[in-house]
């Protein structure tokens, strides 16, 4: 009886399977039980265990990619049977299958290890369990549905292996995902995701980036673009010491492993109310006594000291930042001993940067922009993304159609426009008042045109305006001179009157 399609049952059928059938489902239960009792008896509760338990962790990240291509590649396989050709590659699919799920607990097991040994603590680190354990029990069930469905005869197989199967990739992507969560933060695949599909998740938009207030301190140029203003602020007399200058410092160094997910050494460093709780050893810092003070001791040992904090060849603390650290623990490791205590001003607020949009936002205008484009078979484009930053007249696909009335026409949509090209289109000196009522204009190329001296003049209000291109044009010294005193504007007057020796 050769089935060539889908190898079944042990070759030879005559003794009843009972026993080992038997035994097959109680130990299935003993791996479920077992599985499903490591994250909820031994939860990840940030204390640091047995070394050895550890080393095995660590094996983690290398071991939970095979589950994810394994896993992955068995629907290609299943759906490969559907053609004739591909029939062998299916009777493989139970195997890999079966290497996937047992690589999933292998994954598990090893990530339960470093969790629990590692320090590692939080919800995160715990969902992550609880959804790798759940994964290795689907993918096993996945691995007996086949084999009922092997069995069995094809009945079964769009009942319960296939969503059992399916359930299982969900079930990967997702613990996956946590897991690339919890090595590079929580935001690491939101931080550069374009926003349309930022908004199609219904994401927040990104917080803007803090600077750290050590290094603002220093730099506090705000940009120049924009206006800038003061913002309200805190009052000067409330910053504390410790959140103006140590925070930060711990903030970037330190918080990175000890923290609620990661609570290395049994310390956490993201509150006051915690770091001074001290870790395993006892207190981090002791108020007043720098010799007592773990932390102090660790962040000034030799850098290649076994101790030295932060661990890890991570980046230091500045020598500044280290005095400050000291200076505060001698004064007493307050939290809110202000910044005058250790004579000190409080650095000044971040100025906020109000950048003033370039032009008011084009898309109530869809209608006028339309139309203006067909009446003169033109094109007005937006800079960019931002509604706000303007239109550009484009005209070089057709320069001649590009006329004074063109530019006329543009009454409505005038505070729009902030870049005209209209280099070797028919527009005159009539034409430049209508160009001059754009008054958001930054960039005019008039290349090539009948413009003059006469028609340039009428641009001299054109307060924004950056550049402005009269190359080949009638232009001369006597149109130029209406600039003359305007240094933040570029002028390109190559063969023109103006540029003659
Ligand atoms: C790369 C991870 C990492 C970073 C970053 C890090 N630590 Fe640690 N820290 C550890 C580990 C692991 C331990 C436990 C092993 C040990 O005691 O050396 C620890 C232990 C400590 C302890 C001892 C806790 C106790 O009670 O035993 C202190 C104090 C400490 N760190 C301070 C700091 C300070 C201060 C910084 C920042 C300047 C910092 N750590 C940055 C990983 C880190």
């Amino acid at each position: 009886m050769p089935s060539p399609e889908l190898p079944s049952r042990p070759l030879s059928d005559d003794p009843p399977p009972q026993n080992s059938r038997l035994l097959a489902v109680v130990l299935w239960l003993i791996l479920v039980g077992g599985l499903a009792a490591l994250p909820m008896v031994w939860p990840a509760d940030g204390v640091e265990r047995s070394t050895l338990a550890q080393f095995f962790g660590r094996f983690h990240p290398l071991v939970l990619h095979f589950p994810i291509a394994l896993l992955a590649i068995v629907p290609l396989m299943e759906l490969a049977g559907l053609f004739e050709r591909g029939r062998s590659i299916r009777s493989a699919a139970g195997f890999v299958l079966t290497l996937g799920a047992i690589s999933t607990v292998a994954a598990s097991v090893l990530g339960w290890l470093l969790a629990w040994a590692g320090g590692y603590a939080g919800d995160l680190v715990n969902q992550h369990m609880w959804f790798g354990c759940t994964l290795s029990l689907v993918s096993l069930l996945a691995v007996l549905l086949r084999r009922v469905w092997t069995n069995r005869g094809w009945w079964s197989v769009g009942v319960f292996y296939l969503p059992t199967l399916l359930a299982a990739l969900g079930l990967m992507t997702w613990t996956a995902h946590q897991g690339g969560q919890l090595t590079h933060g929580e935001k690491f695949l939101e931080e550069h995701m374009p926003a349309p599909v930022r908004d199609w998740l219904g994401l927040p938009a990104p917080a803007p980036k803090k600077k750290p207030v050590a290094a603002a301190a220093s730099h506090a140029t705000p940009s120049v673009s924009g206006t800038a203003v003061e913002s309200g602020g805190t009052a000067p007399a409330e910053l504390s010491f410790f959140h103006d200058r140590i925070m930060p410092a711990l903030d970037r160094t330190c918080v990175s492993c000890h923290n609620p997910n990661k609570i290395k050494g049994g310390l956490r460093m993201d509150t006051y109310a915690e770091l001074m709780k001290g870790g395993e050893s006892g207190a981090a810092v002791v108020p007043g006594n720098l010799e007592e003070s773990e932390l102090y001791r660790r962040i000034t040992l030799p850098h290649d000291d076994e101790e030295f904090m932060p661990s890890g060849g991570k980046k230091p603390l500045s020598e500044e930042e280290t005095r400050l650290i000291e200076q505060w623990i001698k004064a007493g490791a307050s939290e809110t001993a202000p910044l005058s205590a250790f004579g000190l001003k409080a650095t000044p607020p971040a100025p906020v940067v109000v950048v003033k949009p370039t032009a008011p936002d084009h898309r109530s205008h869809a209608a006028v922009i339309h139309a203006w484009e067909k009446a003169w078979g033109l094109r007005l484009v937006p800079v960019s993304q931002v509604p706000t930053d303007g239109l550009i007249l484009r005209t070089a696909s057709a320069p001649s159609r590009c006329t004074n009335e063109a530019l006329a026409g543009l009454a409505a949509l005038a505070d729009l426009v902030v870049d005209a090209e209209l280099a070797r289109t028919r527009v005159t000196d009539a034409g430049m008042p209508a160009l001059a009522a754009c008054h958001s204009l930054r960039r005019i190329d008039l290349t090539q045109t009948a413009v003059t001296s006469k028609g340039v003049k009428a641009l001299e209000g054109l307060k924004s305006l950056e550049q402005l291109n009269l190359t080949g044009t009638g232009v001369d010294e006597a149109g130029l001179s209406v600039f003359r005193s305007r240094s933040d504007l570029r002028i390109y007057a190559a063969h023109t009157a103006a540029s003659a020796p």
